[in-house]
């Protein structure tokens, strides 16, 4: 059995080098090859082994297998560990306290999120959404809401044509008039929506923006309830101690009208935040509701100036342009 006892100096040898195992890599890999290399000590063992007794192959096959086995995991071993300063390999453990891998969750968008907070407040007080079309005729977008054509009310908002009787609606307003026509009233229903304006792109105004609408119809609707309505709005939606005021203004579909404004602490003045008024009997009268049974308030309000009051957004352009370094903030 000259071949057992040739491998157990050969492990001998191995177990004795592979201590001072340089750190080395050129060392390191003629190391591997004087071991386990085509010529190497292994291989020649193997080679060796058509002259053992046929009756003893089996067993020092096993042998063999389990010297190669078991030197070339110790060389891997060492050779591991000397590669990463010996801060790996048998000492290594995995440690459950550390912080998993940070995977990027995404979030809504600022509008989305200021959407959704305003149809929440109105929808926990009886108000359904409903929702019109963005392409519109004059009559619906202008006309019916009481504002002729060649109206000089006409130029409070710069409008997109499509062709002479098309628009982009200008407003959610349009909406009013396509609600009450298709319904019998009483109304509660509050419309979010994009609208369209031919303005000078800055950075408080865009092209585009949203609103949301309110109409509110039933017999007995004064001014009152319009009040109490959004003073409870502007409480849920920016917190009790925001200080808002209503201001007479005008618009031709309500009378009386009003715009609200709430104060910027941060800064120091009054900021326009929606339109208001009474539903103009003039309203009623085209959508054939009797004016003399039916009252209504109705309410329009910037999606995108809110927005930035809450946010402390200074830039309307930031909505628009998909800067993840912006979004990523909400
Ligand atoms: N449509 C108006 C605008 O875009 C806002 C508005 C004012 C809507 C008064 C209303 C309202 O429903 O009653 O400027």
């Amino acid at each position: 059995m000259d071949l057992k006892r040739s491998i157990e100096s050969v492990r001998k040898s191995f177990l004795a080098d592979i201590e001072n195992l340089p750190a080395d890599p050129q060392k390191q890999e003629s190391f591997r090859v004087r071991y386990f290399g085509r010529k190497g000590e292994i291989a020649s063992l193997f080679h060796n082994l058509k002259d053992a007794k046929p009756s003893d192959r089996p067993q020092l096959g096993q042998l063999l297998n389990d010297l190669r086995e078991d030197l070339f995991s110790a060389f891997e071993e060492k050779a591991g560990k000397s590669k990463s300063d010996g801060k790996s390999g048998e000492n290594e453990h995995v440690d459950v306290s550390l912080p998993g891998l940070h995977l990027p969750a995404g979030s809504l968008h600022p509008l989305h999120q200021t959407l959704k907070d305003i149809k929440d407040i109105f929808m926990s007080i009886g108000f359904s959404v409903a929702y019109g079309p963005e392409i519109d005729d004059d009559y619906h977008n202008f006309q019916a809401l009481n504002i002729p054509k060649h109206h000089p009310a006409r130029d409070m908002q710069d409008t997109f044509f499509v062709d002479d009787n098309t628009v982009l609606r200008t407003h959610t307003s349009n909406v009013q008039i396509h609600l009450m026509e298709d319904e019998e009233p009483p109304l509660r229903f509050i419309v979010p929506g994009r609208v369209y304006r031919n303005e000078a792109i800055s950075f408080k105004s865009y092209c585009l923006f949203h609103q949301v609408e309110g109409l509110f119809v039933d017999k007995n609707v004064s001014f009152p309830d319009l009040k109490g309505t959004l003073e409870l709005f502007v409480n849920r939606c920016f917190g009790s101690d925001v200080k808002m005021r209503f201001r007479p203004s005008f618009f031709p579909f309500t009378e009386p009208s009003a715009e609200v404004d709430i104060w910027s602490e941060s800064r120091g003045e009054w900021l326009e935040i929606l339109g208001c008024g009474m539903v103009d009997p003039e309203v009623f009268k085209n959508v054939g509701y009797d004016p003399k049974i039916w009252h209504g308030f109705a309410f329009g309000m910037g999606v995108e100036r809110i927005a930035m009051l809450k946010y402390g957004i200074d830039d309307i352009r930031l909505f628009y342009q998909g800067d993840a370094r912006f979004l990523e903030q909400f």
